[in-house]
């Protein structure tokens, strides 16, 4: 099965990331959002992403300028995947928001066209349900930021096709990417881990052992991650983290999963990281 158009649902950090790694590969590719101003934002973060590339010499003006072109952008979901061989849904993280998408999607798609989620831990078997093409769905959770990170879940569901997942494979590989194919777990496998380092910061944080500084720098020296745990967690949001804890906490039932009060109470108050322009380091940063 040969992709061309590709279609991306949700303008948001990650769907305009994937929107980007889709036309940086040559796709024709669509972005759509319910609203204009979302569609707009997330070309504006695209544009950005490609400036840097365009800076430090990685790719020529000229490309950066084709790229763009090649992304359609839509508010009109029916008409934006109406013709898609390949549909990348990237919408807000709840259940209650995706099951409509993917059941629209199934409504208007070419009967052979994917469906791929990129969930960061609700089931695909569970969004799968909202279609009548359980074989052709799937999961693709793409990382933070999206140009960047080569890491990418494949989630297989007890009913994707074997086929289904080979063309996941390709088409992931061909947008740069390397592809690890996990089962469908709460979580996954990148955030059952994730999930418990940020917890645990959160907790470390809450018991006063240390600066939060202090804390990913300690994280950063000693394991050579890029970043330690409040940093990461401003950059892909509390909210978000709350989110993926309590939807494996009530899936397992595991303890370790439960978030931290502290976590909470932060998105209570609208400190969910560098989206909103604070976070961990604007609550608790040396001032
Ligand atoms: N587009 C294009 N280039 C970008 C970019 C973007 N959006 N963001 C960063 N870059 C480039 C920069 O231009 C720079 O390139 P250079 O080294 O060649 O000059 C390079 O990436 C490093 O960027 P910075 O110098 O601005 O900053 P850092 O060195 O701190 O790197 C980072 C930023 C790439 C985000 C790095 O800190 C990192 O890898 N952090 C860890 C990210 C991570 O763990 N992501 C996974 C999160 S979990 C997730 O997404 C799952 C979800 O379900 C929760």
């Amino acid at each position: 099965m040969a992709i061309k158009k590709v279609c991306v649902v949700g303008s948001g950090l990650m769907g305009s990331g994937i929107a980007q790694v889709s036309a940086q590969a040559g796709y024709e590719t669509t972005m759509v959002d319910v609203k204009q101003e979302f569609v707009d934002r997330g070309m504006n973060i695209i544009k950005t992403s490609l400036g840097r590339f365009v800076k430090k010499g990685t790719i020529k003006q000229d490309d950066a300028d084709k790229i763009v072109a090649r992304i359609h952008t839509s508010t009109d979901l029916k008409d934006a995947a109406k013709d898609a061989d390949y549909v990348v849904e990237a919408v807000f993280e709840r259940a209650d928001v995706k099951l409509p998408v993917l059941q629209q999607l199934d409504e208007v798609c070419p009967k052979q066209t994917i469906l791929a989620s990129n969930t960061s831990g609700i089931p695909i078997g569970l969004l799968a349900s909202a279609t009548k093409r359980p074989d052709k769905v799937i999961g693709t959770h793409f990382m933070n930021p999206v140009p960047v990170m080569k890491g990418v879940e494949v989630i297989k569901s007890l009913l994707t096709s074997e086929e289904t997942l080979n063309v996941s494979l390709d088409l992931v590989k061909s947008l740069g990417k390397d592809p690890v194919v996990v089962k469908d777990s709460p979580g996954f496998v990148a955030n059952r881990i994730g999930c418990v380092v940020w917890n645990e910061g959160a907790k470390l944080l809450e018991e006063n052992l240390a600066t939060i500084e202090d804390i990913d720098r300690i994280v950063r020296l000693s394991f050579n991650w890029p970043m330690g745990p409040f940093e990461l967690a401003d950059l892909v949001g509390i909210d978000v983290l709350v989110d993926l804890l309590e939807g494996i906490y009530q899936q397992t039932g595991w303890e370790r999963y439960k978030p931290a009060p502290l976590l909470k109470r932060m998105v209570e108050i609208g400190y969910i990281g560098r989206k909103a322009g604070k976070g961990f380091y604007q609550l608790f940063g040396k001032k």
